[in-house]
């Protein structure tokens, strides 16, 4: 199977978390591993941990990405952020694109697991596609909330096309 073109959303928001060589990332709900291979393809001494929920998001992803995984260079595993299992202090940057959970229902367990596993001086990225320009302002209250209540700085980012707003939270 050809292996589908990654979106302009997707390249957009990878281009705002900036990774570096050696940074350690995490990806949640990595999907289709879109954002996945744009991450590893900066990445050097740095690892990209890709989680999801889905078994579908965890093969596709896998497959898509296999040579970063052969390299070394990528996990992907089979489990919901709840039940992250990561050193404290070990992440330099979290990233997820279109997960919902971040604004559309209390994730205060989440937010805090994901503030204690960041660096200090790192950042967690929230982005999320606009197709209800009407829904904005509770994607950012609600998303904004949730990391302000972690103790996240957050500074908002805005596309118009691609359609994309993106909550940055630095600890
Ligand atoms: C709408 S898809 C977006 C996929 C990809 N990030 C993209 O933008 O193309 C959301 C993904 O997040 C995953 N997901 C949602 N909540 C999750 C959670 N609590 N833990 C892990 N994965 C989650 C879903 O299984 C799904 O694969």
């Amino acid at each position: 199977m050809v292996p589908q073109t990654i979106p302009a959303r997707i390249r957009w928001a990878v281009d705002i978390l900036d990774v570096q060589p050696a940074d350690q990332v995490l990806e949640i709900g990595c999907g289709p591993g879109y954002a996945a291979e744009l991450i590893c393809e900066r990445l050097e001494k740095g690892k990209l941990l890709a989680i999801d929920r889905s078994e579908s998001g965890v093969d596709r992803t896998k497959r898509r990405c296999a040579a970063f995984i052969e390299a070394g260079r990528l996990t992907v595993r089979h489990i919901d952020l709840a039940t992250l299992r990561v050193p404290v202090k070990r992440l330099d940057k979290v990233f997820a694109f279109n997960v919902n959970l971040f604004w559309v229902r209390d994730c205060e367990a989440e937010v805090a697991l994901l503030h204690e596993r960041i660096s200090p001086g790192g950042g967690i990225y929230l982005f999320f596609e606009v197709t209800e320009i009407s829904e904005v302002p509770r994607i950012v209250e609600n998303a904004s909330a949730a990391l302000v209540k972690a103790g996240f700085r957050v500074a908002v980012v805005e596309s118009k096309k691609p359609a994309v707003i993106g909550l940055i939270g630095r600890r």
